[in-house]
């Protein structure tokens, strides 16, 4: 062990090789598979980019339309995991409902957990995808004391969540088609990030040969917390606490800067620059709520907030810039999400990634079980009471 390099956080060790994402950090890009992530999310749904995670191309029109097929045709859940879903406890966390509800796909499907058969890890990805927002949906429908929606197969993915979480709702209001859009523009755009550390997290499950819903389930466990996935709700909740408070944005910034709390939805282990997704997403929500007809309170006071930590040293210093959580809750928000149910969109968004890395690493030369060493600082040798 004298040997090994302490890296706390993993900052510095690259555990694997990889083709799926390119990030430079430095300079603010980001690729899947060499598409720049500002080009897909103008010119690629979110199904085709998820294709291009998992598969590495873009799909023709045949691959796509069977990919969609399979996804429509899977989308309903066993009726008695709906059953288990409905007797969870319906004001719980939905990240805490919904790894539950994904780790049970094993169990409901045992056709598809070894990982030495192509064709079943293949069903269990199509599983996955279709599944997770009739999973996400219900959960949300629960919270809200409604009766689940099922899956519509006539409608393509974004569209469908969107039906089954809210009804004809949205689809009939003046802003649904541009709903619609963004929150298919916001799962591209969080489609994969590499070893981010539920990426990680699959990996190192899968690792150990542990199926793919087991490892998709881990990474939506280490989605859930507020340094990962769970960003965007604590920068809503971050928002909504200064409005209601009354304190002002210097003061709140002194309260970071002591290392009271951290301001949410900055900062980033790899980017030292603009995170580049967290760009077009400011563009998105100043389409949606910087119309003159509906200033967002919110959004109006996320801006503030971003260029008061801009002008101040001590977020330049560090090169703390907004991440990709910084604007996507305000825009959810608006949508009518709670805030509780933000990091679930995330999580269909960073579906596909994780199913990627899961697969890339199986067919990997250099697969081994993830097994980091450690320093071992603690007590030497000692003897229990009467046995000296
Ligand atoms: N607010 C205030 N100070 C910060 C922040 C922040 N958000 N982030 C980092 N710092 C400071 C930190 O105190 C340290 O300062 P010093 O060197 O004086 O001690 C320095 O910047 C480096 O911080 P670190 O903790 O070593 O950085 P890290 O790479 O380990 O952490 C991070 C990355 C994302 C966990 C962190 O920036 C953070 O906690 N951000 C807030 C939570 C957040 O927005 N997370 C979402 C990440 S983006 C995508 C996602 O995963 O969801």
């Amino acid at each position: 062990t004298g040997m090994t390099t302490l890296d706390p956080g993993f900052s510095n060790t690259a555990s694997c090789s990889s083709k799926i994402t390119y990030i430079d950090g430095d300079a603010g890009i980001l690729r899947y598979r060499g598409y720049p992530i500002e080009d897909l999310a103008v010119g690629a749904t979110f199904l085709e980019v998820a294709y291009l995670v998992i598969y590495g191309e873009l799909p023709g029109p045949d691959q796509l339309k069977d990919f969609s097929d399979k996804l429509r045709e899977n989308a309903d859940i066993p009726a008695d995991m709906g059953t288990l879903i409905d007797a969870m406890p319906r004001n719980g966390h939905p990240m805490a409902l919904m790894a539950s509800a994904v780790n049970t796909l094993a169990a409901y499907y045992d056709d598809s957990v070894d990982p030495g058969d192509e064709d079943q890890v293949e069903l269990a990805t199509i599983r996955l995808l279709a599944k997770l927002p009739t999973i996400a949906a219900r959960i949300y429908r629960n919270s809200i004391g409604e009766k689940p929606i099922s899956p519509d197969s006539s409608l393509d993915y974004v569209d469908n969540f969107i039906r089954m979480t809210f009804g004809d709702t949205h689809a009939d209001s003046e802003l649904g088609d541009l709903f619609n859009q963004a929150v298919g523009m916001l799962l591209v755009l969080h489609a994969d990030h590499e070893l981010n550390c539920s990426t990680a997290t699959v990996r190192v499950v899968g690792s150990s040969k542990a199926d793919i819903y087991a490892s998709v389930a881990s990474g939506l466990n280490a989605l859930s917390g507020p340094s990962h996935g769970g960003a965007n709700q604590a920068v809503l909740e971050m928002l909504e606490q200064i409005r209601d408070s009354g304190i002002s944005i210097e003061d709140f910034l002194e309260r970071v800067k002591a290392r009271e709390m951290r301001l949410m939805g900055f900062g980033h282990r790899v980017y030292k620059n603009f995170d580049p997704r967290s760009k077009e997403i400011k563009v998105l929500a100043s389409q949606i709520l910087d119309r003159d007809d509906n200033p967002d309170e919110l959004f109006a006071l996320a801006l503030k907030l971003e260029a008061a930590a801009l002008a101040d040293p001590y977020f330049t210093e560090r090169k703390l810039y907004p991440n990709v959580d910084f604007y996507t809750g305000v825009i959810y928000r608006t949508m009518g999400f709670p805030n509780n149910m933000f990091t679930a969109l995330f999580a269909i968004g960073r579906l596909p990634g994780w199913v990627a890395h899961y697969r890339e690493q199986l067919h990997d030369p250099a697969f081994r079980i993830a097994r980091p060493r450690q320093h071992y600082v603690g007590a030497s040798e000692r003897r229990l009471p009467g046995l000296e």
